[in-house]
């Protein structure tokens, strides 16, 4: 009897954590693109503390190579998708509306001195921004920068023109106007 007794609080007790525990991941969600108005991007914060997708070394598409400057500086790209876009990428392969992806461009410095060679990431020079928003954006994607000029950042940040960023997206990304095929944490299943 006394033990039925202390049982019984045990499951509103139970309930509470659980609720309280929601609450807490909840709020640590909150969304990941803020705008300001209809679509004035606010720079995203955290994002070092999301999923990191990917990093590639001067890769680009440029439609005339041969006329590119040999000695132009290669930078690295680093990737990130927020966390509730990421899981929900891994169990539909779908990216949904409020993914943010970031794309962080670092210098590239190299080192051959004795006993030390090869290359790494020096400074932070470029952040741009990716957002699926499909109500506030007749494309779905829009695409933003918060470079003032390298090195320097911006708080807010206005879409960029179609031509600008979305078209070749669109026409080169392996899904959904993301570049997956360069992203190995970011292949479903039939690509893997
Ligand atoms: C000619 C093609 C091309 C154009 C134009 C272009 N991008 Fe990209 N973008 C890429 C490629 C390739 C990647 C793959 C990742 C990398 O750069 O390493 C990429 C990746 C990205 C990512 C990471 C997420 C993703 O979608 O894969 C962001 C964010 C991004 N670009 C923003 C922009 C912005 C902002 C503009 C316009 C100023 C732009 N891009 C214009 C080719 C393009």
């Amino acid at each position: 009897m006394r033990t039925r007794f202390r049982s019984c609080w045990l499951v509103p007790l139970a309930m509470w954590m659980a609720m309280s525990l929601s609450g807490t991941v909840w709020s640590a969600e909150k969304p990941a693109a803020v705008f300001e108005g209809q679509d004035t991007l606010l720079r995203p914060e955290g994002y070092r503390e999301w999923v990191f997708v990917g990093s590639s070394l001067g890769l680009r598409y440029d439609e005339n190579p041969a006329k590119e400057q040999p000695q132009k500086p290669e930078h690295f790209n680093n990737v990130y998708i927020n966390p509730v876009a990421y899981r929900q990428f891994s169990k539909t392969g779908k990216f949904p509306d409020g993914t943010v992806l970031i794309l962080e461009i670092a210098t590239l410095e190299t080192k051959k001195e004795p006993g030390l060679q090869g290359a790494y990431q020096k400074d932070f020079i470029r952040l741009e921004a990716a957002v699926k928003d499909s109500q506030r954006f007749a494309d779905g994607w829009a695409y933003f920068t918060f470079t003032e000029k390298e090195g320097k950042l911006k708080d807010k940040s206005q879409p960029f023109a179609k031509s600008a960023c979305y078209d070749c997206h669109h026409s080169k990304a392996a899904t959904d106007h993301v570049f997956t095929q360069f992203y190995p944490v970011l292949r479903t299943p039939s690509q893997k």
